[in-house]
């Protein structure tokens, strides 16, 4: 990661340290022809190209199933990339013909199953003996097997300095039983640093930022421990609902889909210890460490909710139950308010609250981290009644920043004390262009760089923190799902479970 995330801070201190240019590549997309290529893989391999980071040897060999060929392939590509530059608004909202132009005769579609052996045979004659990557875009029932095919077809074998890299998309898993299944499966034909799990959290700037911010600065980090912060908040709120995911939805849930891996990659980012190096095994060693020292607190500490219809926006909007590819009496939870422990020497006795949900109020992920409050006893005989808390909020989106909550005297004659915000604001600092996400992951992957992947041990880890929370949900038809109205700020359960603590979420709106 240190190429991408040098630059961006280049501009700042002048440090000037360019990104290489990544090897040459044939980069195989199994699920070539769907949504998730389009939307954000294609568009982020454009944003590469235009930063002059891919090779002349780089190519993509689309496998999918459906009737395609080349060129229906290139101008669905084409069509995507137009949708995609045009959301920008700006002066960039344009296509680069010539960056389209490279890109497009280096696009060739491949039809065939993913299971058939065949389908490998003639992609090992497209791809020769050069570097490969293998994207599985594809449902996570397949991944076991494509990766079975390649290894039967030695399409895996690293021959002298060329690499075969596999991407592994999300869900890894449905728990911690299978994800350690399919790790050993994985880890069968291919070794541990040939596989690349993709979070797409940590393809997010604001992610990446919270170390550079932790880790960079002296002033945060003597304060980040239990003697000063009372409590952590952690919040991905969405507004969209299912949306036409119903049917992977229903096996899923709130807490499968957002928490083992979005929330603990924020968490494990916030609580874990400083690594010895940016190097791949020292940060994933230590993001390793803290997740496995979590605990979840016991079942009344979780809340599970499913948003019934509401508005939002103005607009009315149906409940989850009516969504199509839903049961009518689903008990699928799409809103989940955990409590977690950690317990080590940093953060015992500090509660991590976290929480998301489908169908909430406003869109927003965010880590509030909370500071003890200062001691009273000075403003006994003014008439301040109580002390402003200091907070720290990260904000990853939409927004992009950090805000610094903190008490200041009101002008007059009195002590009057009121809260204030410093904030920065990531846009107002840097020019970098609008990303998906995924340019650094794909950069990283062909460079070789797999610290922000998930090592076996951490996709574990994250399972392993909620698997007594999974368990709990599922063993009793007791567990209580919480209905909340779409467009609310989720069900009063969650805001009960901080309450018993003597503490509140902080307000959505805000
Ligand atoms: C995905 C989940 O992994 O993350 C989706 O499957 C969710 O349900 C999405 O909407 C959220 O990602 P982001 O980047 O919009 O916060």
């Amino acid at each position: 990661m240190d190429g991408i995330v040098a630059s961006a801070s280049s501009e700042i201190q002048g440090a000037g340290l360019q990104p290489r240019r990544a090897p040459p590549c044939t980069f195989v997309v199994f699920g070539g022809g769907g949504d998730l290529t389009k939307r954000l893989l294609v568009p982020a391999i454009y944003n590469l190209a235009c930063a002059g980071l891919l090779d002349d040897g780089f190519s993509i060999v689309a496998v999918d199933w459906a009737e395609l060929s080349d060129d229906i392939l290139r101008a669905q590509f084409h069509e995507a990339l137009q949708d995609f530059v045009a959301k920008r608004g700006t002066a960039a909202a344009v296509l680069r013909d010539d960056i389209w132009r490279w890109l497009n005769t280096r696009v060739s579609y491949l039809r065939g199953s993913f299971e058939d052996p065949a389908t490998f045979e003639r992609l090992g004659a497209r791809i020769g003996s050069g570097n490969a990557v293998f994207y599985l875009a594809v449902a996570a029932r397949f991944f076991g097997t494509i990766v079975d095919r390649l290894g039967e077809s030695h399409l895996t074998d690293e021959v002298g300095e060329t690499y075969r890299r596999v991407i592994v998309e999300k869900p890894f898993g449905h728990d911690l039983n299978s994800a350690r299944e399919l790790n050993i499966r994985l880890l069968r034909t291919l070794r541990e640093r040939q596989i690349y799990r993709i979070d797409h959290y940590l393809g997010k700037e604001t992610v990446q930022n919270i170390m550079a911010l932790r880790f960079s600065n002296g002033f945060f980090e003597p304060l980040w421990n239990r003697q000063n912060i009372d409590h952590v908040q952690i919040t991905a709120a969405e507004t969209v609902g299912v949306e036409k995911r119903g049917r992977f939805y229903e096996g899923t849930g709130a807490l499968r889909d957002m928490v083992p891996n979005h929330l603990m990659q924020l968490l494990a980012m916030t609580a874990m210890e400083a690594p010895v190096s940016f190097d791949a095994d020292a940060v994933r060693d230590e993001k390793s460490k803290v997740l496995k020292a979590i605990h979840c607190t016991g079942p009344e500490d979780v809340v599970r909710g499913q948003y019934g219809g509401g508005v939002l926006g103005g607009t009315p909007v149906r409940g989850y139950r009516d969504e199509p590819d839903v049961a009518p009496a689903s008990r699928t939870e799409t809103y989940v308010a955990m409590k977690l422990a950690i317990d080590n020497w940093r953060w015992a006795g500090v509660p991590f609250y976290l929480r998301t949900g489908k169908r909430l109020a406003v869109r927003k992920t965010e880590i509030a981290i909370h500071f003890r409050r200062a001691p009273y006893a000075l403003f006994r005989d003014t008439p301040v009644d109580r002390l402003t808390p200091n907070i720290m909020t990260i904000h990853i989106q939409p927004t992009e920043g950090v805000t610094l909550q903190f008490g200041a005297k009101i002008p007059g004659p009195t002590v009057r004390l009121g809260g204030v915000r410093m904030k920065f604001d990531y846009s107002e600092w840097f020019s970098e262009g609008p990303s998906t996400g995924y340019e650094t992951l794909i950069y990283d992957c062909l460079t070789g760089d797999a610290t922000l992947f998930q090592r076996a041990d951490n996709i574990e880890a994250g399972w392993r923190a909620v698997q007594p929370a999974l368990d709990w949900g599922e063993r009793t038809e007791a567990a209580p799902l919480c209905p909340y109205a779409a467009g609310s700020a989720g069900p009063i359960e969650a805001d009960a479970l901080l309450a018993r603590d003597g503490r509140q979420w902080q307000d959505l709106a805000e």
